[in-house]
């Protein structure tokens, strides 16, 4: 099976990346699966206009996010929450994959983590993330992850400063590799 898993944050400093990349040590410590870590960098685009699809298709950045997507069993997004909700950057990128055939995350195992300063660790935001996620038909995993006061939460070198958040996040990823290992049988 092969995971995607990246950060759909653009900051140098970003905490969701952070975040992201501890979730990538602990999946190659628990498992054989193929790891495949990508940075949103990689998938910037302008946003969607029906205009310019028509003119020039699914642009540069855009065929990039559905290639990583259409190679992916099971994916993993780490994302912030931007007022409640979900951040652009990551719906315009989901609105120009979702016009792609066949949508590349349709079936797809999907667990959606977040981080933020704030006492309720962006979980608002995923409730929000996942409705487009599972309008394109992603079988969004139903637990969730919120690292609350990220701002804290890491040490210089970037693993966590509290052994209880690794052991949470650790117990959660098993969970969705067993679903995911069952779901691809792979
Ligand atoms: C935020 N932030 C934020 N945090 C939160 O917990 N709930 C929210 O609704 C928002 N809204 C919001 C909107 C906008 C436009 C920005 C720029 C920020 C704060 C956000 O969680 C914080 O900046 C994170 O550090 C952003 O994630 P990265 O870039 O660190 O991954």
């Amino acid at each position: 099976m092969k995971i995607v898993i990246f950060a759909a944050a653009l900051r140098k400093t970003s905490l969701n990346r952070l975040l992201a990349i501890q979730s990538v040590q602990l999946l190659r410590k628990e498992t054989k699966h193929q790891i495949d870590y990508r940075d949103f960098h990689e998938f910037e685009m302008p946003i969607y206009n029906g205009d310019l699809e028509e003119m020039s298709g699914i642009p540069e950045g855009g065929i990039r996010f559905v290639e990583m997507l259409s190679g992916a069993d099971a994916i993993i997004i780490s994302t912030p929450e931007y007022n409640g909700g979900i951040p652009g950057a990551l719906k315009n990128a989901l609105d120009w994959a979702s016009r792609h055939e066949p949508v590349p995350i349709s079936g797809k195992p999907l667990l959606l983590l977040s981080a933020s300063p704030g006492s309720l660790g962006g979980v608002r935001g995923l409730w929000h993330t996942r409705v487009p996620l599972e309008a394109l038909g992603a079988i969004v995993f139903p637990e969730m992850f919120g690292l609350q006061k990220a701002d804290e939460a890491f040490g210089p070198d970037g693993t966590f400063k509290d052994h209880k958040t690794e052991i949470r996040l650790e117990a959660l990823l098993r969970k969705f590799i067993s679903v995911s290992e069952r779901l691809t049988q792979n």
